[in-house]
């Protein structure tokens, strides 16, 4: 109706056939009430870069505690915090020097507690990063292995080196492993005269799963949280815990990028180091684990995995069987992965087709488009203000869990972090040249809470990495106070959708055009539904929505509309469904 107004070059779409898409559920029968896991917003919190409390410059618990209201206002039930035991942080984190305390620069155990019943009275679940493949190597097991002292003698995976390098005197790696920020994955010790193996940087001694004494100590660590009253975990690098004992040598990847040098992770196939058969059976250990404590009391513990294995049909093999349960999700990367720059409507509907198609029977899907290891959603792809609320959209009302990165709600961007400021490993091991290409450091900047000094992140006068200059415009208060559409504004009413019987138990129809231009999907329960249309192109496009999807009614209203959306629609109006039109790069979301 208001697009009357606008002259509007009509395309005439073609729509591909209905992209077959499985029914989460079958919407005429009673469905099954969902799972607090199911239903709520897990939000991943950055510890180092969430809320500074004591000035130092880096995140801590007193801070997270500190900002539980935002939680409660975008409707998040559930925070998965990056690592925060014991740690020399040479991986900020993921090197873990005592796994059952807490690291002093975040606080400890009291403070731990402190937030864990602070979640608690708001009913918001706690998923801790647990990670089973390393520890660190001031971890005291790994001292106890360098001097081979009883059990911890093999904890780690030791090896004899391959000779001496006839020029330079030193001592060979055992094979061609490469670590995943590069260089051999290999470490000499003087002491022990014996190479340890490290898959990511040499403070990240690899735990030896081959000995089960290991597999026990880690399982206790687990427990000790469960017994702290957390609800689950998101587990970390799971493809890497099992090496074939042959430590031959891998293969280079005939596919490998034409960028990748041969020190480079990405220059081999991992057919020795990844993804074997171990794998499965140490996380059914975890996951009874995690279900005796089911079992005692009613409420799921979780368990979700990082595997980023190369293909849809080994990833779904972590969800397990029904005779072997593992994860309750393996992390779904299709969006990071195959959604590049210049992608188009096509390869969503294919991301979201395919996952549908390949998820086991009675499984639930997960949708993420950002973490700590990835750039940005809003970087990634044209700076278009429209497809941060598009991203979004789809993360939160497809059916499946919603993981929101901190700072997607606001819609961050990556930071320019110098040379000079480079911090992260993955950076700093291959040099100035070609630390942009691997450095995690600017999807890693202070949250923006509002336009005070680090943008009401820390008081002190240098936070651990720069803040974003965009701070003083893209933050939590601007967006709340402005009198305009915002992206926490959308994400608020994505947030309220996912309340209602139509998100939990609609039929899913999804639809792309054949020329790529447009995804749309609708969700439909007992004759009630939305439908969320996305433009990806640069031309208007208008569509007959009721002639490409079934069970449209002839008007709608207008629930929610991507941040400056084109031509200008307001939110609360009802529009004839025949004729909807969607600016560049703008996304709109139709009730009925
Ligand atoms: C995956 C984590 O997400 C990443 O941040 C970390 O560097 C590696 N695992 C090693 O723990
Ligand atoms: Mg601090």
């Amino acid at each position: 109706m208001a697009a009357a107004r606008f002259i509007i070059p009509f395309l005439a779409l073609v729509f591909g056939l209905a992209l077959g898409i499985k029914l989460p559920q079958n919407p005429d029968e009673n469905p099954e009430p969902l799972k607090w896991w199911q239903q709520e917003i897990i939000y991943q919190v950055y510890p180092r870069s969430h809320q500074d409390s004591d000035g130092d410059g880096v995140g801590d618990l007193a801070g997270i505690q500190s900002r539980l209201d935002h939680f409660d206002e975008l409707g998040v039930g559930a925070v998965w915090i990056s690592p925060i035991y014991k740690s020399p942080m040479k991986d900020f984190g993921y090197d873990i020097s005592n796994f059952t305390d807490i690291e002093p620069q975040f606080g400890t155990l009291e403070s731990f507690k402190n937030l864990s019943s602070a979640l608690k009275e708001r009913n918001i679940k706690l998923i801790m990063d647990f990670v089973p493949n390393h520890s660190s190597d001031e971890h005291p097991w790994f001292n106890m292995s360098i001097n081979r002292e009883g059990i911890y003698d093999d904890f780690y995976v030791w090896k004899d080196p391959k000779g001496i390098n006839s020029t330079t005197g030193e001592p060979i790696p055992p094979n061609n492993w490469m670590s995943v920020f590069g260089g051999s994955a290999w470490t000499f010790n003087e002491q022990r005269q014996q190479f340890y193996l490290h898959q990511f940087v040499a403070g990240q001694p690899d735990l030896n799963y081959e000995n089960p004494e290991v597999t026990k100590a880690i399982l206790a660590a687990v427990k000790f949280w469960l017994d702290m009253g957390v609800d689950g975990f998101r587990v970390d690098a799971v493809p890497h815990l099992f090496e074939n004992q042959t430590f031959a040598d891998e293969p280079v990847d005939p596919n490998r990028p034409p960028t990748a040098l041969p020190t480079d992770w990405a220059y081999y196939q991992h057919i020795y180091t990844y993804n074997l058969p171990g794998v499965f059976d140490f996380l059914a250990r975890f996951r009874e684990l995690l279900d005796i404590y089911t079992w005692a009391d009613g409420i799921e513990r979780v368990m979700f995995v990082e595997a980023g294995v190369p293909t849809l049909d080994l990833l779904m093999e972590y969800y397990g069987t029904p005779e072997r349960p593992i994860a309750h999700f393996p992390f779904n990367f299709e969006f990071i992965n195959r959604v590049k720059s210049g992608f188009n409507g096509t390869n969503i509907g294919d991301v979201v087709d395919e996952w549908f198609t390949k998820m086991p029977e009675g499984q639930w899907a997960n949708w993420l488009v950002g973490n700590h290891d990835n750039g940005r959603v809003g970087s990634r792809f044209s700076p278009s203000a429209g497809i941060v609320d598009a991203f979004n959209a789809l993360v939160l009302l497809l059916p499946g869990n919603a993981v929101t990165y901190y700072g997607e709600e606001i819609g961050m961007q990556n930071a320019n972090i110098s040379w000079e400021d480079t911090v992260d490993p993955a950076g700093c091991q291959v040099g100035p040249d070609r630390y942009q290409q691997f450095s995690r450091d600017p999807e890693r900047t202070p949250m923006h809470w509002n336009d005070d000094q680090n943008a009401g992140f820390s008081t002190a006068n240098k936070t651990w990495l720069p803040m974003h200059p965009d701070y003083p415009e893209v933050n939590v208060e601007a967006q709340k106070n402005s009198t305009e559409n915002s992206h926490l504004k959308v994400y608020q009413l994505l947030s309220a959708l996912r309340q209602t019987d139509v998100w939990r138990y609609g039929s899913l129809e999804s639809q792309a055009p054949e020329n790529g231009s447009l995804f749309g999907f609708s969700r439909i329960y007992n004759g009630k539904g939305f439908i969320c249309l996305f433009n990806f192109v640069d031309e208007i496009q208008t569509i007959n929505v009721p002639q490409v999807f079934e069970n449209i009614p002839q008007n709608a209203t207008v629930y929610s509309t991507s941040v400056g959306f084109q031509p200008e629609t307001a939110v609360g109006t009802t529009i004839g469904t025949d004729n909807v039109v969607i600016g560049a790069r703008h996304s709109i979301i139709l009730e009925f």
